[in-house]
């Protein structure tokens, strides 16, 4: 049962509960006009206390597509985080108003704090360099849609995969599922965190870490290509040199297999040139379109109404 509950980590759903939620996504996307007012009356509050477009545009959409309503901010200076407010206060109060909360921190934590104090399901945005649970949702569906399971797959993570949470997330969901492996493909810089590969050991996931795309390409069903994170770099001088460390050539994919697929969660800086646009194998606008339905289908399980 999800009615009532939080999303904060993407673990906090069994896999039959995520496939609930991809068997109302896609009952959506076959009839979308028969959800265009089942949330009629329903009040989402987003509040992003860090930039985001995608993520909170693909939130209202949502809400908006399924006949509700979107209250919130997406500047926190406008409002009375300013004045000193606390987490746990602003959520009591948006609790009041709202049916559901969606929450961006550029704290690790914030959302699961939230959660503790609301009376209504939090689902978190992203927080920090941490989890970004409905990513994961966005890249599970896709996936399974474009290449027909969740299993069995060769999924390599490229690019920043230290600051960027939804590698963080999407290998944690990625290796719930059977025979799976993980090629990890980052500067020394930027490999994953400890705690992401401890976890991988627990559950004996096979994993590789290398620095090279071009060795690693040609076996893989995935390629998820990752910005490197300017936001969360302490130094300027690091972010310049490794900014374009790996950049998605039309040589390199001509080095990959014809059904590997291409995900970026975006925004893209240079690490995929325009041109690769074109490839059939270039999936993430696909993607961002699958996003906007995992969210719409999310939001009507936690609030109970399907
Ligand atoms: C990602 C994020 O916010 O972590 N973007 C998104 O949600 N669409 C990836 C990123 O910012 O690089």
């Amino acid at each position: 049962m999800l009615k009532g509950r939080h999303l904060i980590d993407i673990m906090d759903f069994s896999i039959e509960e995520l496939d609930e939620i991809f068997k109302l996504a896609n009952e959506i996307i076959s009839k979308e006009k028969d959800f265009s007012k089942v949330c009629d009356g329903k009040l989402l509050a987003t509040l992003f206390y860090e930039p985001s477009t995608r993520t909170r545009l693909s939130f209202e959409s949502a809400m908006i597509r399924l006949g509700g309503k979107v209250v919130g901010f997406s500047e926190p200076n406008s409002s009375s985080v300013s004045k000193g407010e606390s987490i746990a206060d602003t959520i009591r109060v948006i609790g009041c108003y709202a049916d559901i909360i969606a929450m961006r921190h550029p704290k690790e934590g914030a959302p699961k704090i939230a959660s503790m104090y609301s009376t209504v399901p939090v689902i978190n945005a992203g927080d920090g360099g941490h989890q970004h649970p409905t990513q994961t949702l966005t890249d599970l569906l896709t996936i399974k849609s474009i290449k027909g399971t969740l299993s069995n797959l060769k999924i390599g993570c490229c690019g920043d995969l230290k600051f960027g949470r939804t590698v963080h997330s999407l290998i944690n969901a990625m290796s719930r599922y059977e025979n799976n492996s993980f090629t990890l493909i980052s500067p020394e810089e930027l490999k994953v965190p400890d705690y992401v590969k401890k976890e991988l050991n627990r559950k004996g996931v096979n994993y590789s870490e290398t620095k090279n795309l071009e060795d690693a390409i040609g076996s893989l069903d995935i390629l998820y290509m990752t910005r490197v994170q300017k936001e969360r770099f302490f130094n300027e001088e690091d972010y310049i040199r490794l900014k374009d460390i790996y950049i998605l050539s039309k040589d390199k994919m001509s080095k990959a297999g014809k059904d590997m697929i291409v995900l970026h969660p975006l925004p893209r800086v240079n690490e995929i040139p325009y041109e690769i646009d074109s490839d059939p194998r270039a999936c993430y606008f696909k993607q961002v379109k699958y996003g906007m339905y995992v969210r719409m289908a999310l939001m009507l399980k936690l609030l109970g109404i399907r």
